[in-house]
């Protein structure tokens, strides 16, 4: 009879870490007007990132969200090359149809890479997704890895989001906003890394990659900015997955109200995300 007490036989929970935050689910329409912000947001620099990416090329994007950036790819690529655009909510991609764009529901983090093609791609691409992956980022960078041909490249976007704060000590909100932000360590309080994008050539380079460049960019916004509005709908989406899981406290709920005010506000002026670009080789 085996000992029902015997704990090397218990299998070890498995730990989901944070997980991703800002599922669509419940608020479909919202999630698809805030990932509408943050293309126009974003859009311009990461097609800018993306320029290395030649006609014919074979191109994975991985956690492709709304997937701007997706049909950008195949546009870039044309007729003769191919690009697939993985998620793990496809809603918002399905909408698209283009012959050389093929859409996935796919999980980077636990999902076969066999579907995708090991070793078959130009180009494996990421948007503020692996931010949320936290602990697990260079699981996730792995298996990217894998999926480049040798000399292709992998590029990833990711935020340190702890520096989002005011740059007035003098404005009346600052004091209160840094007190319930704490230098970004709002973020820690949650599971996350608020300084995760620097990170990246690291984990590039422990995941193999060579030819590594890395590059940051931050700007000083005003509340009222489309920045600010995409922010606080950011601030806002993560209180209602808070709200949905019970986890929404009163000092918590105080927080938000702290945290979110401030961007209407067109007096307030803030450092925004430092924003990190890092590309790496497949050798
Ligand atoms: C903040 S959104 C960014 C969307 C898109 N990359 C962009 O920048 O427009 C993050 C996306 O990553 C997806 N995601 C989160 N965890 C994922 C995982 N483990 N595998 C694949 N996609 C994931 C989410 O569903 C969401 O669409």
């Amino acid at each position: 009879m085996p000992d029902p007490r015997d704990k090397s036989k218990v299998a070890e929970p498995i730990d989901l870490g944070p997980g991703y935050r800002l599922a669509a689910r419940g608020r479909q329409e919202a999630e698809d007007d805030r990932l509408a912000l943050l293309e126009q947001i974003f859009d311009p620099a990461s097609r800018h990132r993306r320029e290395l990416v030649q006609p014919g090329w074979r191109c994975l994007e991985v956690g492709a969200g709304r997937g701007s950036m997706a049909v950008w790819l195949a546009e870039r690529v044309g007729k003769s090359g191919h690009v697939m655009a993985t998620d793990i909510d496809v809603t918002y991609l399905e909408r698209m149809n283009l012959p050389n764009l093929e859409i996935r529901r796919h999980d980077i983090l636990k999902d076969p890479l066999d579907v995708l093609g090991p070793s078959s791609f130009d180009l494996v691409c990421s948007r503020l997704m692996l931010f949320w992956l936290a602990g697990k980022q260079e699981t996730a960078i792995q298996r990217m890895v894998e999926c480049l041909r040798p000399g292709g490249w992998l590029v990833d976007e990711d935020g340190d989001w702890g520096t989002v704060s005011p740059v007035d000590p003098s404005h009346p909100y600052y004091a209160r906003y840094e007190g319930a932000w704490q230098g970004g360590e709002w973020w820690a309080a949650r599971g996350y890394d608020p300084t995760f994008g620097r990170k990246l050539p690291v984990l590039f380079e422990k995941c193999g990659l060579k030819n590594i460049r890395s590059e940051a960019t931050a700007e000083i916004v005003r509340g009222g900015s489309l920045w600010a509005k995409w922010w606080q709908e950011t601030l806002l989406a993560i209180r209602a997955w808070e709200q949905s899981e019970d986890r929404l406290t009163e000092a918590r709920e105080e927080e938000y109200k702290v945290l979110t005010a401030p961007w209407s506000d067109p007096s307030l002026w803030f450092l925004n995300a430092l924003l990190h670009a890092c590309w790496g080789q497949r050798l």
